[in-house]
């Protein structure tokens, strides 16, 4: 089966061509993935502009998937079903994707497939890895996002819990902008706090200290999760990002690369701890991290050597599927379509939406 992914969610027109292989342990292959990022456009506000983006879309999406097409060597013909993220997203990006992704199944006849932009990022560790051992516990880490996920059987996903404020490659965002480093940010801190001090610098660790007081929404499923393994699974931001920008506003970075060290080793070091927090406690075979603050260097490293320490392997896919790409949308297409099946023409872009509709009665 060969599957077109098609992915708008935010300022990347990304389309893919992924091929089923038959092979059980991995079921997938990427035949083409071309990105038409929106980066540039965007560096000169310091952040997406929603409008602009969906223009830009709407301008690129048609090249797109032709080269999609052409470097696959496929002609439409050939494509079995189109897989679109329908959301969370940036809406009027979204409807781009999800009007073209509808227009192309109807003109060729083909089912398309509706598909969660999380379970593309978690999808794109078993497109690059191969099935990874279930359970798993995935954590989602990107500029909008910082989740962690039960994976317990092929094509469910769980929400453990999440930030209950900014996501950790929005602080990285917002930081690199105080420091004059440009969007996005993350690259740039990562790339500079390789050359710096991580105890240079003190910032706070988040931590809960005072559960009582502003509690996070709860976000999984009504008893699913001990209230421990719940409270492990949250991440906060905010705070780290209000430090650094007031330390900067105060002093100025003295050395910008040892300020980039050190807020590094804080975040990597929340997000490492609560990943493996939770993964022991559920008892995980595997753990992944995907998005796009996975291409974090230090991230890499430091959870490798805790999964090796702890015996639990560790999942992350290459750099080309760690940021926004479609193959990651076909793949989850492709999981859809063998767990739960295509469904039907009547879905629409959604701004935001749960990975898994809570299950009967569990929420209003
Ligand atoms: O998954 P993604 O492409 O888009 C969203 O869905 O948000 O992630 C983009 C985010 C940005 O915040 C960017 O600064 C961050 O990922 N990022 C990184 C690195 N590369 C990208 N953060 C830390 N270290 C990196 N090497
Ligand atoms: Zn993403």
């Amino acid at each position: 089966m060969r599957v077109l992914g098609i992915e708008t969610s935010c300022d990347e027109t990304a389309a893919a061509i992924v091929d089923t292989t038959g092979d059980q342990s991995r079921p997938w292959a990427v035949r083409s993935n071309v990105i038409a990022s929106q980066a540039e456009i965007h560096r000169e506000w310091g952040g997406v502009v929603p409008e602009i983006a969906s223009r830009q879309h709407l301008a690129d999406i048609c090249g797109v998937v032709e080269r999609a097409l052409g470097d696959a060597g496929a002609v439409p013909g050939d494509i079995d079903a189109v897989a679109v993220t329908q959301g969370p997203g940036l809406v009027g990006a979204l409807l781009i994707g999800v009007s073209f992704a509808k227009a192309f199944a109807a003109a060729r006849g083909i089912p398309v497939i509706p598909v969660h932009h999380i379970a593309g990022h978690i999808e794109s560790l078993v497109l690059e890895h191969g099935e990874m051992p279930l359970p798993a516990v995935v954590l989602v880490v990107s500029g909008g996002h910082t989740s962690l996920y039960f994976v317990p059987a092929q094509g469910t996903y769980q929400l453990i819990g999440q930030t209950r404020d900014d996501a950790a490659g929005e602080a990285y965002d917002k930081v690199a902008k105080m420091l004059g480093l440009g969007y996005p940010g993350g690259p740039v801190v990562d790339k500079l706090a390789q050359t710096g001090r991580d105890d240079a610098v003190k910032l706070p660790l988040p931590r809960f200290t005072r559960p009582d007081r502003n509690p996070g929404e709860i976000t999984a499923e009504a008893g699913a999760f001990a209230p421990a393994v719940l409270s492990m699974a949250e991440f906060s931001f905010s705070g780290l990002k209000s430090a650094a920008v007031r330390l900067i506003d105060a002093q100025g970075a003295r050395n910008v690369a040892d300020f980039c060290a050190s807020f590094q080793r804080v975040v990597v070091t929340t997000l490492v701890d609560r990943l493996f927090g939770v993964a022991l406690a559920l008892g995980a075979r595997s753990v992944g991290i995907a998005g796009g603050v996975s291409a974090n260097s230090r991230l890499r490293r430091d959870a490798a050597a805790r999964g090796q320490r702890e015996g639990i392997p560790v999942f992350v896919p290459p750099l080309s599927l760690s940021t926004d790409n479609a193959a990651m949308i076909a793949a989850a297409g492709l999981r859809r379509l063998a767990t739960a099946g295509a469904g039907s023409l009547q879905f629409n872009a959604q701004a935001a939406m749960p990975v898994m509709p809570p299950a009967d009665g569990a929420r209003p």
